[in-house]
């Protein structure tokens, strides 16, 4: 699977757990990196009220659709969409960011450079690794700007799985979460980079 993902789609009781974590309210400009049909903009204005959503998405296809179903529900007043990289995507306005693609090797640095200090970071299934999420509500991680980061191994498994264990526990896990469709080698090296030889 590449970073471009497969188009699934979560449901609207996924999308509204993450951003009842988020806190999203009126005040939010709201970022969905990645953003497929775009729901999850549409539910951000429709139900939690933010100022402002922005779904960013490089498949042309993927960011037409979600165009034309922002301008049908009327909504583009206050959702835009870009078919861009979020990689190359400013991020200036955004108080909460949501990314459900599995991290890559530059992301943590990327997103404190790129995020504006207060901001709410949500990610899917792990939170960055090596960064201490401030709060979760399973399959979703929040940790805010500035990241917090640890070089405690235990600590930050104990933020993922919710109870102590060991990386080897913490990997069977995974590898036995039938929702959990990473790449795990990638996650692999990375814990090696950021902990040492764990
Ligand atoms: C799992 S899908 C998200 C689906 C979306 N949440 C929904 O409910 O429709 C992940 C999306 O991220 C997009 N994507 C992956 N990497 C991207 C990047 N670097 N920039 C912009 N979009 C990206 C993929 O094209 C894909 O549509």
């Amino acid at each position: 699977m590449d970073r471009l993902g497969p188009e699934d789609y979560q449901s609207n009781r996924h999308i509204r757990k993450l951003l009842r974590l988020a806190g999203a309210a009126k005040d939010d400009v709201f970022y969905d990196l990645g953003c497929g049909r775009g729901q999850l903009c549409v539910l951000a204005v429709k139900e939690f009220g933010v100022k402002k959503a922005v779904g960013i998405e490089l498949h042309r296809g993927r960011a037409e659709k979600a165009a034309a179903n922002v301008e049908g529900l009327g909504l583009s007043g206050r959702i835009e969409i870009r078919n861009e990289d979020f990689m190359g995507s400013d991020l200036r306005d955004a108080t909460i960011a949501y990314c459900g693609t599995y991290e890559a090797e530059d992301d943590v640095s990327h997103f404190e450079r790129e995020l504006p200090l207060g901001s709410r970071f949500v990610t899917l299934f792990l939170p960055f690794v090596g960064v201490v999420p401030t709060s979760a509500d399973y399959p979703f991680y929040m940790m805010e700007r500035p990241f917090r980061v640890t070089k405690d191994l235990s600590f930050w498994i104990s933020k993922v799985l919710f109870r102590k264990a060991s990386v080897g526990e913490l990997y069977q896990e995974l590898d036995t979460d039938r929702e959990y469709r990473y790449d795990k080698r990638t996650l692999r090296r990375l814990v090696k980079e950021r902990f040492g030889d764990a």
